[in-house]
């Protein structure tokens, strides 16, 4: 099915975790701008070493920058049939030009999800995750049997601490997400194109109440 979604949602909401079952579901590429610049950064690319200078201080990477990537991304095969955007928007001229972009292709997004969780829960989870160095899969210590192996279940890589999960910079993330991010909400609002959704409880339960917005706006 062609569809194409955004999902918002503060840092540690659950975007990633969610957004690797819808893409499964619905057969689309997840393109996350966090897990592109993180790649980088381990690649010590150009773009790499410039995010991380933003990125170690919680801080958002230049629009430009970040808008650039994401152009590029679209104009692969792979998006012809949708996507599904993890990250991305995170300010209005990001959402701006998402729209300028989608409309040279006569196209626009079917929906915008927000994952609703309070701040004190995103931060609990993020003091939680640990990330394979290895693929990049998403683990929490609190439920999964691999991280008390220290070993990704996926492909055996070690399960670290993302640099930036740190709690200063966390409390960085949130306030740039309350900030620059959080605003983005009316906008798609207003353009009746958001739907908001309870990310709190089992992750089962989310996907299930996100997977029955997204194929109600697929229908209609
Ligand atoms: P990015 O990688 O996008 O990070 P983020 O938005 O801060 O989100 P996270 O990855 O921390 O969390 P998530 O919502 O994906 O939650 P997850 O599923 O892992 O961006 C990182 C940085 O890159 C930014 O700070 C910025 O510098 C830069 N950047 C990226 N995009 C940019 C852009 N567009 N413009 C400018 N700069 C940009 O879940 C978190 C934990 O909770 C996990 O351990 C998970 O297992 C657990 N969990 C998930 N769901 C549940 C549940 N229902 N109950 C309990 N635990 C749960």
């Amino acid at each position: 099915m062609a569809i194409r979604l955004v999902v918002m949602g503060a840092p540690g909401a659950g975007k990633g975790t969610q957004c690797e079952r819808l893409c499964r579901r619905f057969g689309v590429p997840q393109i996350s701008t966090g897990d592109i610049l993180r790649e980088a950064k381990r690649n010590k690319t150009t773009l790499g070493v410039k995010a991380e200078e933003f990125m170690s201080k919680g801080l958002l990477v230049p629009d430009d920058v970040v808008i650039g990537i994401v152009e590029e991304r679209l104009l692969s095969r792979d998006c012809a049939n949708g996507f599904l955007l993890d990250g991305f928007p995170r300010t209005l001229d990001q959402a701006e030009a998402l729209d300028r972009m989608l409309k040279q292709h006569s196209t626009r997004l079917d929906l915008v999800v927000s994952l609703d969780v309070a701040e004190d829960e995103v931060v609990k989870r993020i003091s939680g995750r640990r990330t394979c160095s290895g693929c990049g899969e998403i683990h929490h210590v609190s439920f999964g049997p691999a991280v008390g192996t220290g070993r990704c279940d996926k492909c055996g890589g070690a399960l670290v601490l993302r640099d930036d999960d740190r709690e200063a910079t966390v409390r960085e993330r949130l306030r740039v997400y309350r900030d620059k991010t959080a605003p983005l909400l009316a906008f798609y609002e207003a353009k009746g194109q958001l739907v908001r959704v309870d990310g709190v409880g089992p992750v089962d339960e989310v996907s299930t109440r996100v997977l029955a917005a997204v194929e109600r706006a697929a229908r209609s």
